[in-house]
């Protein structure tokens, strides 16, 4: 399912955007993040280890560190890249259509 988010300006360069996607009766809270590198990536919002919300935490490079105990996740693809997390995080392809971001979820 697509889902058009808005403005690409919506989300500066280093900063994220906390969405709720939704399409057909299906909803997904998903994080949009501006990448060091300009681009855009999404994961689930929700931190796989316990209950936080990646849209809150710290953009460096191309992974965001959670807010509650500072796993590491690749904006790319998601992966865990430290403990204590152990399972990854979804991503989501997210495109900038006429400057505006779509969601695939
Ligand atoms: S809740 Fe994210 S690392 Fe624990």
């Amino acid at each position: 399912m697509s889902y058009r988010v808005g403005s690409a300006e919506l989300v500066p360069q280093g900063e994220s955007l906390l969405v709720s996607a939704s399409d057909s009766g299906a909803s997904e809270d998903i994080a949009i993040f501006h990448a060091e590198d300009g681009n855009f990536y999404a994961l689930q919002d929700e931190c796989p280890h316990e209950v936080a919300s990646l849209s809150e935490g710290w953009i460096e490079d191309c992974s965001v560190e959670c807010p509650l105990h500072s796993s590491t996740f690749d904006l790319k693809t998601g992966r865990v890249q430290c403990l204590p997390a152990t399972v990854d995080a979804r991503s989501y392809p997210v495109n900038v259509v006429d400057g505006f971001l779509e969601l695939d979820f």
